[in-house]
């Protein structure tokens, strides 16, 4: 592995951001910034044998500090919704920041994606460090994070989280890359498979009402590869609320590894497994992400990528049934999501 660093600009604070970039033995690139623990860029092989970025991106630091949509960021400390940013936790009312109308999303107003972290450059990747404080966007305790990024020559990314705090909290992290798997925007015209035969209902506001529904036959059903862009303006109030898929899928025990999607763009040959120790695998069709300039003289707007974010079930703390974001003092949160590239002989 080939890591060299670069600095990638100063923050409106004055903090230095530092990007990584990991080049393997086949030519695969990826870029990484300290800057909200983000990937900037993903470069591997079309089936020309083109190296093509398939992850959206910023080329200024300036753009990924004034720009939402969390591009590429591990988001943090509870990532997706938290219904009226409250919860309760060993008998004690919390607090969060109101990001998204009433609730708390990815996070809160300085979310982890908005932060930068300490970095340190190993064998064949990158280990992000970072302590939230007790009270940072109306969390309790002090939590200290870890998220190594690690890269191989079979092109395949594996993201472990870790996470230990000094007292109680909840913790639930994932990364929200942008997956355009095309290299060239609308994913309508990429192939979804998700291993999940059920998923959550949501609410006019994106939070699940409790209720797990079946994907089976209806627009929700990608149990076998689909074009994204099939079903996707189907009259469905939850297509409809969402303006798309916001979706999230069941996919299975957790702390287990297993396969839970994969993502085909057939414009580059280009095919992606995702499989994680998570429960819980959202589907964003980037439904709200706003026209903009990308990396390299790109330019993207709604419907342009994928997110495909292994998290818990969101709002878990309103759902006692669900796997719990609790973290009591002394244990390790710890998840592990891989992406693996390679291209599909079809
Ligand atoms: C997530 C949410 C979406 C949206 C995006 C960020 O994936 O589920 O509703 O908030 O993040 O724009």
């Amino acid at each position: 592995m080939n890591i060299s660093s670069r600095p990638f600009g100063v923050t409106a604070d004055g903090e230095r951001v530092t990007l990584y970039r990991l080049e393997n033995s086949t030519g695969s690139i990826i870029e990484l910034l300290d800057y909200g623990c983000t990937i900037r860029s993903l470069l591997v092989a079309n089936r020309e044998g083109r190296l093509t970025d398939v992850v959206l991106g910023y080329d200024t630091l300036r753009e990924y500090e004034k720009n939402d949509g969390y591009l590429g960021a591990v988001v943090g400390r509870c990532a997706n919704r938290i219904g009226g940013a409250r919860f309760s936790l060993g008998g004690k009312e919390y607090h969060l920041a109101k990001n998204d109308g009433d609730n708390h999303l990815h996070g809160g107003l300085v979310g982890f994606d908005k932060r930068v972290w300490s970095a340190k450059i190993n064998e064949n990747g990158v280990v992000f460090s970072r302590t939230s404080s007790d009270g940072e966007e109306g969390y309790p305790s002090q939590l200290n994070i870890q998220v190594v990024y690690t890269f191989t020559d079979d092109n395949c990314l594996t993201i472990d989280y870790r996470a230990t705090g000094d007292g109680d909290t909840i913790v639930n992290l994932t990364n929200h890359a942008y997956f355009a798997l095309s290299g060239r925007g609308n994913v309508l015209l990429d192939e979804l498979c998700v291993y999940a035969n059920s998923f959550l209902e949501n609410d006019a506001h994106c939070l699940p009402t409790g209720t797990i529904l079946s994907a089976k036959g209806t627009p929700f059903d990608f149990s076998l590869p689909k074009l994204i862009g099939r079903d996707i303006g189907t009259a469905n109030e939850q297509l409809d609320n969402a303006h798309g898929y916001d979706t999230n899928y069941l996919v299975g025990q957790s702390g287990k590894m297993k396969p839970v999607a994969t993502l085909y763009s057939d414009r580059t040959g280009i095919l992606m497994k995702v499989s994680t120790t998570q429960t819980g695998l959202q589907v964003y069709t980037a439904n709200f992400l706003k026209d903009r300039a990308g990396k390299n003289g790109s330019h993207f707007g709604c419907r342009d990528a994928v997110c495909l974010e292994t998290q818990l079930y969101p709002d878990a703390m309103a759902h006692p049934d669900w796997s719990s974001p609790v973290l009591k003092a002394g244990e390790t949160y710890a998840h592990t999501t891989v992406y693996a590239f390679s291209l599909a002989c079809k």
